[in-house]
């Protein structure tokens, strides 16, 4: 699929649940969320279907992401899903790690490809007030996890406030090239001011390269992520609501007012 800037789009990203089991400083807000209705929520069934079409019409790459998505039950079965739809070259999963342990060698036998962990500190005391609870320990053994699994390359997300050059920054990166794990830099953004930046080591934020389009856990087919076009799976099905997001992506991003990273992932 071509969109009216000539670019490729080729990418999918699946949000499928805006809940997580951290509450990051920067992706959630203080006062907390205001979770999806259960009945919004698309069925595994409906996300195959829906990943079926967007195939046929020339996605080839399926990326995972939440919320934390494995903290929706039963995740594992819909990797299988999905590996089982022929013309996919690359499936990757994003996650905060936290449940890695447990998952990454069930996920790796489903046919999931690869992960990406995000990782913004090696302090835990820091690591524990960005993600206001959260235990280093987990993600770190998540990772570990990971690569044993073969869920590889691993790459890290690392959240920055401005530059690489930041204290955690350099910290995550020093055990990254202990690891030999890839690192991207992916600095702070905000949806509704319309902060957002080339994502360094990815191709993340980009919007002359950007070949994404982004399914929410509750159906609508976003072209991007700074902007507030949606497109509902249900309404629409899923045909017309990938064409009809394809035709209207945006030249670039701007704002958004009614999302957040939680709920269209990222
Ligand atoms: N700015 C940049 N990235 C964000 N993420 C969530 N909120 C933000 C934000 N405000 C992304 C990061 C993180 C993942 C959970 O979501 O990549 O690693
Ligand atoms: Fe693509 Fe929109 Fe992101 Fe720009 S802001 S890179 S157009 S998704």
């Amino acid at each position: 699929m071509y969109d009216r800037y000539n670019r490729k789009i080729n990418y999918l990203r699946i949000s499928v649940t805006d809940r997580c089991n951290l509450r990051c400083r920067y992706c959630m807000p203080p006062e907390g969320i205001k979770l999806m209705r259960h009945d919004d929520i698309l069925s595994y069934d409906e996300i195959t279907d829906f990943v079926k079409t967007a195939v046929q019409m020339g996605i080839d790459k399926v990326r995972l992401t939440g919320g934390e998505p494995l903290v929706r039950k039963g995740l594992v079965e819909l990797v299988k899903m999905i590996t089982g739809i022929d013309g996919i070259k690359d499936f990757a999963m994003s996650t905060n790690g936290t449940l890695l342990e447990q998952y990454a060698r069930p996920l790796s036998e489903a046919g999931l490809q690869r992960v990406n962990v995000s990782l913004d500190s090696m302090d835990p005391h820091k690591f524990r007030w960005i993600t206001r609870g959260g235990n280093l320990d987990d993600t770190l053994k998540g990772i570990d996890a990971a690569i044993e699994a073969g869920l590889t390359p691993v790459k890290l997300n690392c959240v920055v406030k401005n530059s690489k050059e930041e204290y955690d920054a350099k910290k995550v990166k020093d055990y990254a090239d202990r690891m030999g794990l890839e690192i991207r830099y992916i600095k702070q953004m905000n949806l509704e001011r319309g902060e957002f930046a080339v994502v360094e080591g990815g191709d993340g934020g980009n919007c002359i390269k950007c070949n994404r389009l982004r399914l929410t856990a509750n159906g609508k087919v976003k072209p991007c992520l700074f902007n507030d076009l949606e497109y509902s799976v249900r309404e629409l099905g899923a045909k017309k609501a990938i064409k009809l997001a394809v035709e209207n992506k945006p030249e670039c991003g701007t704002v958004n007012h009614n999302g957040h990273f939680y709920n269209i992932g990222g």
